[in-house]
């Protein structure tokens, strides 16, 4: 059985006030909420009074981004051995704001799902294709290209403990939700992707995702599709209330 997985993004938004109090109110509203994973994603400067106040709580927390080297001459950037030290157990990945305004590729990006498990990281990996690509009938080539690309190299072990995430790009921070069909179909085609690669095992315990405009009015419907194991929510995750509520999809 493949655990739910919650987990927020918050982009480039709050500050460590603002992140503590968000904190102080979301843990007592999702008290109990042990039978599913729960994650917070945020930016680099929160993170590690964050991870003081999540200790022992059983949220995990997330970096959105990192540089794949250990060490090195890289000024500004952050590598998976600080997110480590720092509290981290997974980081966001190819985000489509990061492909779309950095340049990332899904070659940079694999090396950065590698860096991410060498350090005992979990990579949450996203994929998604523009609203041209799918009036073009193209989603599910761009789904195959981008997942492939994007964990090049890894065997089947190192591959299904890599969270993906499909996030629609014409569905990120519009309010257009993909349907809940639409979301399970591209769901379902990237498994399938991990069984003829992977094998069938894999397969069966990769955790996929759903972002873009996830809602707490349309998050059961979405988790209710059999290969939706969770959500990866942006907008709607700025606010504690809101985000228990995703959180509690199932309420
Ligand atoms: P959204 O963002 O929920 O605001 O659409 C999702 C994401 O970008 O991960």
């Amino acid at each position: 059985m493949r655990k739910k997985l919650l987990a927020a993004n918050w982009k480039m938004y709050k500050t460590i006030p603002e992140m503590k109090d968000f904190i102080g109110t979301f843990l007592p509203l999702i008290n109990g909420a042990s039978d599913r994973d729960v994650v917070l994603g945020m930016p680099f400067t929160a993170l590690a009074t964050a991870a003081a106040m999540l200790q022992g709580t059983g949220v995990g927390l997330a970096a959105e981004n990192l540089y794949p080297e250990e060490k090195g001459a890289f000024t500004g950037e952050i590598s998976p051995v600080m997110l480590t030290d720092v509290g981290c157990t997974y980081v966001i990945v190819g985000h489509s704001e990061r492909r779309q305004y950095f340049g990332e590729t899904d070659e940079f990006i694999n090396r950065k799902a590698k860096a991410a498990l060498s350090h005992r990281l979990t990579p949450i990996v996203c994929v998604g294709e523009r609203l041209e690509e799918r009036e073009r009938n193209r989603t599910m080539q761009v789904l195959e290209t981008q997942v492939a690309g994007s964990l090049a190299g890894l065997d089947a072990a190192a591959a299904s403990a890599v969270v993906i995430a499909y996030e629609p790009v014409w569905a990120i921070g519009t309010g257009k939700v993909a349907t809940p069909q639409q979301a399970q179909e591209a769901h379902a085609f990237i498994r399938s992707q991990f069984a003829r690669h992977y094998g069938a095992a894999a397969a069966a315990s990769v955790r996929i995702l759903y972002g873009g405009s996830v809602k707490p009015d349309n998050v059961r419907e979405i988790m209710a599709q059999p290969d939706v194991d969770g959500g990866l929510v942006g907008g709607a995750a700025l606010d504690p209330h809101s985000f228990s509520k995703i959180v509690w999809y199932d309420r």
